[in-house]
């Protein structure tokens, strides 16, 4: 049934033939009463007989179809080239292939969602630990005595207060990333103007700087340039961006600026620290990636301030871009609609 032609096919056949035939008869012969009712009777049975090969035909199919769909649901497929119907219902099979592709990738997804959820929480439970362990061990330095010398106590104090501070940090991230991430972050778009916007970040950060012995300056030839986002986040973006320069910075200069490109705004951090291997260039937006792990996390970095800047980024419809050189620094610009 499934080559050549198919009993529904057959059935047609015969049954224009045999009215074919029963228009010559009657164009011919001009048949008697009595003939002419034994051609009617012989023309009902073979109407009937059609009927019934047809009926016989579509449970075939039928049984086909509800075979494929329980192979389906039993996980019997490997790929959607193994499902086949017969000739008659490559339409059907077509769509039911499609749908399968869907499933499956849907699947794939799931559990790639799944692997993501996993790993997320195992790297937040890890870096909660670090600093509540720290807290811990220090308090209880203290009540086993160091309380009472004045050489360690408030050192330790200072020091279960640092790791309070980054632990507030690591929460205020997280929330951020989840709200970014489940589309509850709140964004509000006009126009600002960036020179003020660079200004008071290096007002900010103009300490942090020199205590480091770092020189910080500001690029921004046109006061009066205006460009489109949210202020807000983007001083965020823009804080987090200078933090890292700071930190992976320990000699020589730090510079916020921007440059207008035709119907755009240029925004940049650009530093001469310790720049980025060209290896994880690719991976630093990634949450919790840091290059020296040890290193970052001794400054109280987790890893989730560039992740945040990107989500940030791209809610602007704009894209963070790097270039850095192992030794010699690291410059991440961004765009902005004028
Ligand atoms: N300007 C930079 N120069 C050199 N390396 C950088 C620079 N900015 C980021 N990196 C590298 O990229 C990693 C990821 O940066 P990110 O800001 O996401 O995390 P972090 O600074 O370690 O921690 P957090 O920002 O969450 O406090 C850093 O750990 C650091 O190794
Ligand atoms: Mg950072």
């Amino acid at each position: 049934m499934k080559k050549g032609l198919s009993i529904r096919n057959i059935s047609v056949l015969i049954s224009l033939f045999f009215i074919l035939l029963l228009f010559l008869i009657f164009a011919i012969f001009s048949p008697s009463t009595l003939e002419v009712s034994l051609l009617v009777a012989l023309f009902l049975l073979i109407i009937i007989s059609t009927l019934l090969l047809l009926r016989y035909e579509r449970k075939i199919e039928h049984n086909e179809i509800k075979e494929v769909i329980k192979r389906i649901r039993g996980n019997q497929y490997n790929s959607s080239g193994e499902i086949s119907l017969s000739k008659n219902l490559r339409e059907l099979e077509d769509e039911i292939k499609a749908m399968f592709n869907r499933t499956q990738s849907d699947i794939q997804n799931l559990k790639k969602l799944e692997q993501i959820r996993t790993e997320f929480l195992g790297n937040v439970s890890h870096e909660l630990r670090t600093p509540i362990f720290s807290i811990q061990g220090y308090i209880e330095t203290l009540l086993d005595g160091a309380l009472e010398d004045p050489r360690v106590n408030r050192a330790f104090l200072q020091k279960a207060n640092n790791h309070t501070l980054n632990l507030n940090n690591l929460l205020n991230d997280l929330i951020d990333i989840s709200m970014i991430e489940s589309g509850q972050m709140k964004m509000s778009f006009r126009y600002f103007n960036i020179h003020e916007l660079l200004k008071m970040l290096e007002t900010e950060f103009k300490l942090e700087t020199e205590k480091k012995n770092l020189v910080l300056s500001v690029h921004s030839p046109n006061p009066k340039l205006d460009l489109y986002g949210d202020k807000q986040r983007l001083k965020q973006v823009l804080s987090n961006l200078v933090t890292n320069a700071i930190k992976y910075t320990e000699t020589g200069s730090i510079e916020i600026g921007v440059i207008e490109e035709g119907s755009c705004g240029l925004v940049y951090v650009k530093d001469t620290g310790l720049g980025i291997p060209e290896a994880d260039i690719s991976r630093i937006f990634e949450r919790f990636y840091r290059i020296d792990r040890d290193r970052s996390r001794e400054m109280g970095g987790t890893g989730l301030g560039l992740a945040i800047v990107k989500h940030i980024i791209e809610a602007h419809d704009s894209k963070i871009e790097v270039s850095s050189k192992l030794g010699l620094g690291s410059k991440f610009v961004f765009k902005l609609k004028k």
